[in-house]
């Protein structure tokens, strides 16, 4: 047990049915309907493997796409096949969740066995438009649908969706009020560094905060300010400019009237405030590289002084990139930075989809101690919420007692 919660180590596993929720959303090329990346299969694989090979018939939930930010539902069925071929065994996979399909097709598991179900937000109960106007309790969730029909079948819930613990859905929440639970190894690696960072990172702790994801970044930024885990900020990206805004520097007309037209302009009230409170650890750009009259990245001298900050520091978290790194024209700021986070001795962090991207992009995936799935269920860790799935699985904890614990 850790932090309050069973892990695998607790669990027997041999002849049973395990239902493991995992996160293995990805980006998805929506010409094609194929995956731009695979991070998040790759990473499940240790526990999906450690499943199968402890002899356990394996059923697996999973996401694809979201109803609120991003319209991109998409079948599993690809990420099955990506699955199949990381772990070098057959991934089967099947067009349902939870109708007779799924519940024949598990019934019918042998040991050792995967399954793929189809992906669990074509179930209406599982969407996070759902989640947030329903707002229906861990015990309520119990008695959807989805949990309704499957756990019955099932010996054990296994969450290893950590990217996806800040959700507060049916297959993330609901099992763990009937099956015994655990985490999966990715989850349980993940909580163990992200508390690590937050509770004593070596100083000094630099986060290096960019992108586009201005909500996020400025609730990250806050938290992290105000709890003194970051010793300092260095910003980029949309959310640099936003920040340079706020300060009175002419970013130039375009810039200005692009971070308005996106809806970001109460973030310049919200980074007045910041730099009011925390003016002397934030670092705002010094020059800015611009296309077409647009700030798309972090200027040269801007870039070299960040690499020295990283480099001379001894924590290093990243989540967003300096620019729009996809183009060559403005990656010089995001590929520097990534450069320095290969080569400082730091313990580095990296989270969030464009920052593990970057990070592959540049060949730095080796060099960085952590690259964690999680972006949104980050940042929410990160504010030190207890999150619904953690929650969850300490309920699970406390409920089942020895039973829920078969050693191995
Ligand atoms: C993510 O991509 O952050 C997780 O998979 C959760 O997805 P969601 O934000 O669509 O719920």
């Amino acid at each position: 047990m850790r932090f309050g919660i069973n892990t695998l180590d607790e669990m027997c596993l041999d002849g049973k049915t395990v239902l493991c929720r995992v996160d293995i959303n990805q980006p998805v090329d929506r010409a094609t309907g194929t995956l731009k990346s695979t991070h998040r299969i790759e990473a499940c694989v240790p526990t999906v493997r450690e499943l199968a090979e402890g002899g356990a018939k394996v059923v697996l939930l999973a996401h694809q796409g979201s109803d609120i930010e991003y319209n991109n539902f998409y079948t599993t069925k690809h990420h099955g096949a990506v699955l199949s071929q990381l772990l070098g065994r057959e991934v089967r996979w099947i067009e349902d969740v939870c109708g007779p399909l799924a519940r024949e097709t598990i019934r019918g598991l042998a040991p050792g066995e995967i399954l793929l179900l189809d992906n669990v937000r074509f179930c209406s109960e599982e969407q996070t438009l759902f989640e947030k106007s329903l707002k229906l309790s861990h015990a309520e969730q119990a008695q959807t649908q989805v949990v309704h029909k499957l756990a019955p079948l099932a010996d054990l819930y296994v969450c290893d969706a950590f990217a996806a613990a800040h959700r507060d859905q049916p297959t993330l929440c609901g099992f763990q009020q009937l099956l015994p639970s655990c985490m999966g190894r990715l989850f349980e690696a993940e909580y163990c560094v992200i508390s690590g960072l937050m509770e004593c990172p070596k100083r000094p702790c630099i986060f290096v905060l960019g992108g586009a994801k201005v909500a996020d970044a400025f609730q990250m930024m806050e938290t992290v300010l105000g709890s003194g885990a970051a010793d300092q900020v260095l910003s980029g990206g949309l959310v640099g400019n936003i920040l340079l805004a706020a300060r009175g520097t002419d970013i130039g007309e375009k810039s200005l009237a692009f971070i308005r037209a996106q809806g970001y302009g109460s973030f310049i009230e919200t980074s007045k405030a910041l730099l009011e409170r925390y003016g002397d650890r934030i670092e705002l750009p010094g020059d800015l590289g611009y296309v077409d009259g647009m700030a798309v990245d972090i200027g040269e001298e801007t870039t070299k002084r960040y690499m020295e900050r990283i480099k001379s520091a001894r924590t290093v978290f990243v989540n967003g990139p300096m620019g729009v790194f996809e183009k060559p024209e403005s990656e010089a700021g995001t590929k520097g930075v990534w450069e320095a986070l290969g080569a400082t001795k730091a313990y580095t962090v990296v989270g969030g989809g464009d920052s593990v991207t970057a990070t592959k992009k540049y060949g730095k995936t080796k060099d960085v101690d952590y690259l964690c799935t999680g972006g949104g269920a980050l940042i929410r860790f990160l504010s030190g919420e207890e999150l619904p799935v953690v929650k969850a699985l300490r309920h699970a904890a406390r409920s089942f007692g020895e039973e829920g614990k078969v050693c191995r």
